[in-house]
């Protein structure tokens, strides 16, 4: 009998993908034979890339990773693990605030998914404030988030800001 293929969900937005998530995607990468980042169509937010950029730039972030691809989830997280054989969900956790809302999705997972497990893991110190939304709201401002998100976001995001009035300071 061949050996069982210990495969993980990495879920979230990504709208942009951060150095936080990347941090999250490699350890996860060293813990499981394989990862599938799920890009999360999430209707309820009016996200700033649109599923498809999303898809893309954590495609370039992952190309150097052999045992990760990325996918769009569309629809339920817990039957989207089933389907693809998945023992796991991870999620990073950056802060005790992170912990409410988490401990409550991966008790629903659970109750959709019992025998899915929801694993956390911590991300590193240096990205424990980061979020997306503190990213959006830095570059369309005009900060620098070079160093917050990986390269080929940070393009992303400076051709997002450029070509719409929205980040422009006023003189
Ligand atoms: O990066 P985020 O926005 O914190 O990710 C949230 C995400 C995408 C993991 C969550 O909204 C999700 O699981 N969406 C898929 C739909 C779903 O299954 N919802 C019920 C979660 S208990």
């Amino acid at each position: 009998m061949g050996e069982q293929v210990r495969r993980a969900v990495y879920p979230g937005s990504f709208d942009p993908p951060t150095m936080g998530h990347l941090d999250i995607i490699q350890r996860a990468a060293q813990l499981f034979d394989e990862v599938i980042v799920a890009v999360a169509v999430n209707s309820q937010k009016q996200p700033l890339f649109s599923l498809e950029e999303r898809v893309e730039m954590l495609q370039e972030c992952c190309k150097a990773l052999g045992n990760v691809r990325v996918a769009a989830l569309d629809g339920l997280l817990a039957r989207f693990a089933q389907q693809v054989g998945a023992c796991a969900i991870v999620r990073g956790l950056r802060a005790v605030s992170d912990f409410e809302y988490e401990f409550q999705m991966a008790t629903m997972n659970r109750q959709l998914a019992p025998e899915v497990d929801t694993c956390f893991l911590m991300t590193h110190q240096q990205y424990a404030f980061l979020s997306s939304s503190i990213v959006k709201e830095v570059a369309r401002l005009g900060g620098a988030v070079d160093h917050l998100v990986p390269p080929n976001v940070a393009h992303k995001l400076r051709v997002k800001f450029t070509s719409t009035t929205a980040g422009t300071p006023t003189p």
